[in-house]
């Protein structure tokens, strides 16, 4: 069998699938797209965002990562934007948002579908105008970020159940990646049990 050589040597396949995978990859990797990830849990959905991150021009900037369905819609709006000081209880200080943070670098939004229809407008907002409001804040604040989502759900059937806005669902669609799962691609099995087997022997 003729060797192949992935572009992107940290994520093992060699399947047909994973070629289109790493074909795709290979030609968003140096822009600025928007970029959305799909696939069932464990597919390597964050390890190709990284992977997206860290061969391409932004790598010196930072990789931000937040789990949308992790917090709370108020501490997830806080901790995405930004508050000023005094808009809410305990906003004693100032706070920078992650946007902020992830200035210049990469934002991986995990688990998109998971986020509510205010965070969805603001997000919208980022995505259209590429600025953000903090919590409590009037000013709109440019951030220049790449933004890389992904979900595990069918985002159709959530924007046809009128869960997540059409509009923002196709700002995220406009680069797409699929990841298969093992089951069609099985022909991976024994490199990635290689692949593991190696990094667990390195750690004894
Ligand atoms: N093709 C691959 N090559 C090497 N390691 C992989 C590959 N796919 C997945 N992994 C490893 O499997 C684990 C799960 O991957 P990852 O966290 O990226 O999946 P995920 O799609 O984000 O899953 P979840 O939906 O559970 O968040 C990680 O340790 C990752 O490095
Ligand atoms: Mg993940």
């Amino acid at each position: 069998m003729e060797e192949y050589v992935s572009p992107f040597p940290e994520i093992i396949g060699q399947n047909e699938k994973m070629r289109e995978v790493f074909k795709i990859m290979e030609k968003v990797v140096n822009t600025d797209s928007t970029i959305l990830i799909r696939g069932e849990t464990g597919t390597g959905k964050e390890l190709v965002a990284k992977a997206l991150h860290y061969h391409g021009k932004r790598r010196n900037g930072p990789f931000i990562a937040v789990n949308c369905s992790a917090l709370t819609e108020t501490l997830l709006e806080s901790e995405l934007f930004g508050h000023v000081r005094g808009s809410f209880t305990g906003a004693v200080a100032e706070k920078k948002g992650l946007f902020e943070v992830a200035d210049k670098g990469t934002f991986f939004l995990d688990e998109v579908s998971e986020i509510s229809p205010g965070l969805q407008a603001k997000l919208l907002r980022v995505l259209q105008e590429g600025t953000i409001k903090k919590v409590g804040g009037t000013q709109d604040i440019p951030v220049d970020v790449r933004i890389i989502a992904a979900t595990n759900r069918d985002l159709e059937k959530e924007v046809d159940m009128g869960r997540f806005r059409r509009d923002l669902y196709y700002r995220l669609t406009v680069i797409e990646i699929t990841l298969p799962p093992l089951r069609e691609r099985k022909d991976d099995i024994p490199l990635l049990a290689e692949h593991f087997l190696k990094i667990y022997a390195e750690k004894i």
